[in-house]
């Protein structure tokens, strides 16, 4: 089984990316199925029920989120009636959405799980503890399937990689996403767990992590009224593909994905 893991699509440029490629390329490739973080797809602040259907008739067939999610707040309940979006297990009970999705492809099942991490994290959505909580979650998929894949949403290193040792072996993929910047330590674990600490970023790469450079700049200087603008050039899709086998859920690659728009 073999999947397409995207990482956080941010804006128009990011959206325009993935409407030019995702089509052929999931059939080129022969994907069964692709992933996508979608926290920054509506005009890089959160995700919207339009942004969401346009990644779906692309062919992503689940969306996972982030703390981004948020800055919508207002659309919230409208969003997660869309099955295939889901958002971190670790918030708050009554935060609308689910933390975990099964999908079937063809005659297999597919879980995949949306955790969010604590360390240099915004306050807003609460979050709790995510590793027993995880780890409860992924005991009760095991009976359903063993092929899981668990999206962690954080921003130190560490924190990703101590998700990696506590779930390895039990899970066939957890893929880092949020800093919009592509890791290189790509790995499979001896005991078939496929790791990247981030896939990175679906958007203009002539930016700070998707946003104009001068007004965050300027911003990290001390000027607290800056408005951060979507950036447009050097689009570019980062993603990781994986080989899982699907007779017992194992990971058997993990390969790293950088694509130009013109290229
Ligand atoms: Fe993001
Ligand atoms: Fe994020």
């Amino acid at each position: 089984m073999r999947l397409l893991f995207i990482g956080d699509v941010v804006g128009k440029p990011g959206l325009r990316i993935l409407s030019k490629f995702v089509p052929d390329y999931k059939k080129e490739n022969k994907y069964d199925f692709i992933c996508v973080n979608g926290e920054n797809a509506a005009g890089g602040f959160g995700l919207t029920r339009k942004s969401a259907s346009k990644l779906k008739k692309y062919g992503c067939d689940v969306i996972t989120t982030g703390n981004h999610i948020f800055d919508r707040k207002e659309e919230l309940e409208e969003l997660f009636k869309l099955e295939y979006v889901i958002r971190p297990l670790n918030y708050e009970k009554s935060f609308p959405g689910k933390g975990f999705t099964v999908i079937e492809i063809e005659d297999k099942k597919v879980a995949i799980v949306n955790v969010q991490g604590q360390t240099f994290m915004p306050k807003e959505p609460k979050t709790s503890s995510p590793f027993k909580l995880v780890q409860e979650c992924v005991e009760n998929l095991l009976p359903i399937t063993s092929i899981i894949i668990v999206d962690i949403h954080a921003e130190t290193t560490a924190e990703k990689i101590a998700m990696r040792y506590f779930l390895d072996g039990q899970i066939s993929a957890l893929i880092g996403t949020h800093t919009h910047v592509q890791t290189a330590d790509e790995i499979v674990t001896s005991s078939g767990t496929a790791y990247i600490t981030d896939v990175g970023m679906t958007g203009a790469f002539d930016s700070i992590i998707g946003m104009q450079a001068k007004p965050i700049i300027k911003k990290f200087m001390g000027d607290k009224n800056q408005s951060f603008k979507l950036a447009k050039n050097d689009v570019r899709m980062n993603a990781v593909e994986i080989e899982i086998n699907e007779a017992n859920g194992k990971a058997k690659s993990i390969r790293r994905i950088e694509i130009g728009e013109n290229s």
